[in-house]
């Protein structure tokens, strides 16, 4: 059975699957500079056999895997491949060697997991039917994304896929669990940044100013009514502001103040309107006191929606493989990510691969310095990519 041949190939790659996790850990690159690691990952391909393209946004690949009857359907296997600015204080033997940059978000361990997946793919590929594609993506830590980058370059004229599937790692979950969620899960994420301009004065004859302190803690005040009052109150809304500065004195009202914050929705007609809304607000209450305030918006990735059937199947084929009790339901999540965009274009499934473990003490969260991974959990990640394509491969 395929199941027994995968779960047997995760074991007996397991050594070399963590060797390559290693090199990968040790060596990581910032968004879009994956120049090095898009060289391992081809000579990997290479050595293998593996056909596949570079160059993909510079630093992408797509690797293909075909198994008996390629044309029957094809399915699409994505790890992203970017480190994040960083200073790692794990003190791991396998700690970052490149000053500033660290693997802290665990795409060393997607990428390895993909490799992984590669080698137990090709070589069980006289056992299942249609054509996988692997997905090294750029770029996922920075805005515009390589998932969209990619998407803008033919990815899929070229590539044509019916589902995708990808994976993140996950510290709050024990390593070998899983964790899906259909629907939406995970946030769309827009930047706001706001300039209230007054006239500055004396502190002391503010009748003779235009106060943008006073207008700015108004607005930042008046912000949480759209989240509290004009959002829809059946999906979550999250409105933070991060920054705000007006330099002025004790005695001195500043000209302007500045705002930054962030704007988190999980559904596209919610976002649009929470734009505007935003913008309405900002400028209409200062212009009743007298200011002005510019609001710039910059979109960041949409949110993250999981193809209910797709998922369903995927929680399926996961219980299959590792049992029911090492699968389990995911909270909705207000971080963003670029996964977004494939599930725009084909029906995708964005699901955690749980890589904690309290009892070795394993526990730091994602972007942390301290971040790490029980490294069993490749053998996890690696089976679980595997046996998904070739599951959804032969499902109706
Ligand atoms: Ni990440």
């Amino acid at each position: 059975m395929i199941k027994e041949e995968i779960l047997h190939l995760a074991q007996a790659y397991f050594a070399e699957v963590r060797d390559y996790r290693r090199h990968l850990h040790q060596h990581p690159e910032l968004s879009f500079h994956e120049y090095e690691t898009a060289k391992y990952i081809a000579a990997f391909l290479q050595k293998e056999g593996i056909p596949f393209e570079d160059n993909w946004v510079k630093t992408g690949l797509v690797a293909t895997i075909e198994g008996n009857n390629p044309g029957k359907k094809t399915i699409a296997l994505r790890a992203d491949i970017d480190a994040l600015p960083i200073k790692e204080l794990t003190g791991a033997a396998y700690a970052s060697k490149n000053e500033g940059a660290m693997h802290a978000c665990g795409h060393d361990v997607h990428t390895a997991c993909l490799l992984g997946a590669a080698l137990i793919l090709n070589d069980t590929r006289e056992q299942w039917e249609g054509t996988v594609k692997l997905i090294f993506q750029p770029g996922e830590e920075q805005l515009p994304g390589g998932a969209s980058q990619m998407i803008a370059e033919g990815l899929f004229e070229k590539h044509p896929a019916t589902a995708i599937f990808g994976q993140h790692v996950m510290p709050e979950l024990e390593a070998g669990k899983v964790g899906f969620r259909k629907g939406m899960y995970m946030a769309a994420c827009d930047e706001l940044y706001l300039t209230v301009s007054g006239k500055g004065g004396h502190g002391a004859m503010p009748h003779k100013a235009t106060d943008p302190i006073l207008v700015s803690a108004h607005i930042v005040v008046a912000l949480q009514q759209i989240v509290s009052r004009r959002a829809n109150a059946l999906l979550p809304t999250v409105l933070s502001i991060g920054h705000i500065e007006g330099k002025g004195a004790t005695n001195v009202i500043p000209e302007k103040v500045e705002m930054q914050g962030t704007l988190r929705t999980y559904d596209e007609l919610q976002r649009q309107e929470a734009h505007q809304q935003i913008k309405d607000l900002c400028s209409g209450l200062a212009q009743s006191m007298g200011a002005h305030c510019e609001v710039k918006i910059i979109k960041g990735y949409p949110p993250v929606n999981n193809h209910p059937q797709l998922t369903e199947r995927a929680i399926t084929f996961a219980r299959e493989l590792l049992g029911n009790e090492n699968v389990v339901p995911l909270e909705m999540r207000p971080t963003g990510e670029d996964f977004a965009f494939y599930n725009q274009v084909m029906p995708g499934c964005f699901f955690r691969l749980g890589t904690g473990n309290i009892a070795k003490g394993i526990t730091a969260s994602v972007h942390s310095p301290h971040f790490d991974i029980d490294e069993e959990a490749l053998k996890t990640g690696m089976a679980i990519m595997s046996f998904l394509a070739v599951s959804e491969l032969s499902a109706d």
